[in-house]
């Protein structure tokens, strides 16, 4: 196969201009590669030097008049942006690995040292940058076959290659999710013995590959085969224990590892957020937890809700997940995430309305969008009930807050203004009026407007024995 046609671009013609100017030669390679012949644009460019990665990229960048290049002499590496691609060039070499470190003993190699060391077959792939083959595929273990018939197989034994770098393990499976490829069985099996060997793995590099797995197409096809393999059990113990169905006096509950898969598949449909996607995959955490049976009603997970939503922040920091604004919008909707469905009932009150819409605030639509996803059943005419009703909800929702504004919802009299009234400091009856202002309006007893909320305060303020010592001018 010739790729010239596809890397006509400056970058490809001087890096090979430079290579015969020194007598050496470089090839792209690896993920680019991959992707250039999937068709999947990619901005990341590594290039193989049969010499020095270093002295190549101060070459080529000053021939394209680059004033910005980054060395990383302890890894043999350089680095430059060039026409808004990042391109980083690296010598060739062979590289042996000591059992307890993803570390390896790197010394200089030739091309096929260079693409033995590699994780996978399609991510070997390199194309000639030497004048007399510019183009040319290099594919020493039949990748393009692979590619075309949509495989994941490692060059070397498979043992070999995840023993070396166990992060390789979960990267086959993001591979899998995210290019729809399937792992042969070798491979999954390797994985499989190997899967207690992520312990050398950073967290973070976990977590990385696992939010390119949620952030895939259909995330539910890594998640099987990250239970199928066991490595979910090495990192993610609490969505292990969502696995599996009892039965008592003949009655079972769902699935909740494979209910939740279903609904985040179905809200991946729907939105490309991170988070809304994780909301999905916490949002019933805590059934494990919260599971009893009772002979007459059958299973029930009350408070699951609460529980999962304060195992949010707990999860999120061994898993190296950020712990802010992120981690409280996924605890929030975990929070929420009944609360919409409870309104299905027709007889449901405008108040309980303002309150959700009060509670969510911003976050309502996303919300919606989870619960909406939640709607999972094997009776497609459930579903459809379901799905009309949610869409109840949907209408109610839009025409309290079209009519009472409560989404983002402020208090109509602040604190301090509370204080400067009353000529109060500081105190507990400053919150408690604060507070009823606040239960009127979603009550629906008072518009939520200053001047029926000044009246009512007056007036609260007066049972309570408050004297208005300064009106409001
Ligand atoms: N590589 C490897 N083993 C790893 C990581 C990377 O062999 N654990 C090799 C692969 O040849 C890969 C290349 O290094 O193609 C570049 O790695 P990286 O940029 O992490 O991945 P890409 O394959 O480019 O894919 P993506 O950009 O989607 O992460």
């Amino acid at each position: 196969m010739n790729l010239k046609e596809h890397i006509a671009h400056q970058i490809f013609t001087t890096i090979s201009e430079v290579a015969a100017e020194k007598g050496t030669s470089a090839f792209v390679i690896g993920g680019f590669v991959r992707d250039l012949i999937l068709d999947r644009p990619s901005k990341d460019i590594d290039v193989v030097v049969l010499g020095s990665g270093l002295e190549m990229a101060e070459h080529v960048a000053n021939k394209l008049g680059v004033k910005k290049v980054a060395y990383y002499k302890n890894f043999g590496t350089a680095a430059f942006i060039f026409d808004d691609l990042e391109i980083e060039f690296v010598g060739a070499r062979k590289e042996s690995y000591e059992r307890n470190s993803r570390k390896p003993i790197v010394e200089n190699g030739s091309l096929a040292d260079d693409q033995n060391r590699r994780d996978f077959t399609i991510n070997a792939l390199a194309i000639s940058l030497s004048k007399s083959s510019f183009g040319e595929v290099v594919d020493p273990f039949n990748g393009l076959e692979d590619l075309k018939k949509k495989i994941i197989r490692t060059p070397l034994d498979p043992d070999t290659t995840y023993s070396d770098d166990p992060l390789r393990m979960l990267r086959a499976i993001r591979f899998s999710s995210q290019l729809g490829f399937k792992i042969e069985n070798e491979s999954f099996d390797a994985i499989k013995r190997n899967a207690k060997r992520l312990e050398i793995i950073s967290q973070e590099r976990i977590t990385d590959e696992l939010n390119k797995i949620i952030l895939s197409n259909t995330p539910s096809r890594g998640f099987k085969q990250l239970f199928d393999t066991q490595l979910l059990h090495e990192f993610f113990p609490e969505m292990i224990a969502l696995h599996g169905v009892e039965v008592i006096d003949n009655k079972g509950h769902k699935d909740n590892f494979y209910h939740t898969l279903e609904v985040l598949d179905n809200i991946s449909e729907n939105t490309d957020d991170l988070w809304l996607r994780w909301a999905a995959i916490m949002h019933d955490i805590a059934k494990p937890n919260t599971k009893r049976f009772n002979k007459k009603v059958g299973w029930t997970f009350h408070g699951h809700e609460e529980i999962g939503a304060r195992m949010t922040s707990k999860i999120f920091k061994r898993l190296k997940l950020p712990l802010d604004a992120k981690m409280k919008f996924v605890e929030k909707l975990v929070r929420l995430h009944l609360r919409p469905i409870a309104l299905v009932n027709g007889s449901v009150t405008d108040t309980a309305v303002r309150r959700l819409l009060f509670e969510a605030g911003d976050d309502i639509d996303d919300l919606m969008t989870l619960c909406n996803a939640d709607i999972t059943s094997k009776n497609e005419m459930k579903v459809q009930k379901y799905r009309r009703n949610f869409e109840n909800v949907r209408r109610k929702l839009n025409s309290v807050e079209e009519k009472d504004n409560i989404r983002n919802f402020q208090p109509p009299i602040s604190g301090k203004e509370i204080m400067d009234i009353f000529q109060m400091e500081p105190c507990k009856q400053v919150g408690i009026l604060k507070n009823e202002i606040k239960e009127a309006i979603l009550e629906g007893k008072i518009r939520n407007d200053y001047n029926d909320a000044y009246t009512f305060m007056l007036e609260q303020a007066e049972q309570m024995g408050i004297v208005t010592k300064k009106r409001q001018q």
